[in-house]
């Protein structure tokens, strides 16, 4: 496949490639000199219609570090200000004849519809609630070295899953590793059909993460609720976000990770979020620029050999 979409395009086979190429870009990152030419003469560009400090800007590092030109597109200075379509404006950068191109936008199904328009290769970089992909691979990265083999693995992934695109990653991914994922949030921020995701479902914080290997909480998506539906954060937090209390009921070993941004507060508190003998957030930053590198640098050898 030329393009990366969904955490479903990859078996266990290709997901521990992509994980083992990963660790080796690990490495590198950590050397005084970062430099690799595996993508020396692409052109990557960057296309983002939704607001991103991490993703976006570790596939730029991504991309430079492989050798790639790289381009950030300024969706807020570009023609979409006047009204230009997302298909228009991608064909537009098409024509220009990048070989990569990351999008992020505000609708599901948007990466898919455009890889139907272009001629390279397209990652999903968060497609509205739907997918988020290489942040699900970042994450298994991040808990890869930790634990080793997922397999057996139990996750918990806490919160606002109903309009999380990080959670729905997650569940296929960590599923094709072989791990135990429990979804745990109140019924209004749990989707309608979450039990067939092949997750369990729990609507009780410390149930939900009775003996978890890894508590994964997820941000408060107020911005995509409306109205009546709207918590209080105070209240929230109460109930389902995280602290050292809560944190009791998981694992000895528990490791606690939140894709970003982060509610301090609201989601999770400071407490738990800054402890670096149980916080993998700081881990999961540095993975997403080798885990991004990995993608790349795969993506573009099948170009190769197209
Ligand atoms: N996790 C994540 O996608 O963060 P950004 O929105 O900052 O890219």
């Amino acid at each position: 496949r030329r393009h990366f979409l969904s955490a479903l395009d990859l078996n266990i086979v290709e997901a521990n490639r992509l994980l083992d190429l990963a660790d080796t870009f690990v490495a590198l990152n950590r050397q005084t000199t970062k430099k690799l030419d595996l993508l020396k003469g692409r052109t990557l560009v960057n296309l983002f219609f939704e607001n991103s400090t991490r993703t976006q800007s570790s596939f730029e590092l991504a991309g430079k570090r492989l050798g790639a030109d790289t381009m950030n597109m300024s969706v807020k200075n570009s023609s979409v200000a006047k009204g230009e379509t997302l298909i228009d404006t991608a064909v537009t950068l098409n024509a220009m004849r990048p070989d990569l191109l990351v999008i992020r936008h505000a609708s599901s199904g948007a990466a898919e519809l455009l890889s139907q328009k272009v001629g390279c290769s397209v990652i999903n970089a968060g497609d509205g609630q739907h997918e988020h992909p290489t942040q699900a691979l970042l994450d298994a990265l991040a808990m890869r070295r930790v634990f080793g083999d997922l397999a057996g693995l139990t996750v918990a992934i806490c919160g606002d899953v109903l309009h999380s695109r990080v959670a729905r990653s997650n569940v296929n991914l960590l599923s094709v590793l072989g791990a135990e994922v429990r979804l745990v949030g109140p019924p209004t921020l749990l989707p309608a059909g979450a039990d067939r995701w092949g997750a369990s479902v729990h609507h009780d914080m410390e149930k939900g993460i009775a003996g978890a290997d890894v508590v994964m909480m997820l941000r408060l998506q107020l911005e995509r609720m409306q109205g009546a539906l709207v918590p209080s954060t105070r209240e929230y937090f109460r109930f389902w976000g995280l602290d050292r209390e809560k944190l009791k009921a998981a694992s000895d070993r528990v490791r606690v990770m939140h894709p970003g941004p982060m509610n301090r507060g609201v989601e999770i508190d400071s407490d738990v979020a800054d402890d670096p003998a149980v916080s993998l957030i700081q881990d999961q930053i540095e993975m997403g620029v080798a885990a991004r590198m990995a993608v790349l640098a795969t993506l573009a050898a099948r170009l190769d050999n197209d």
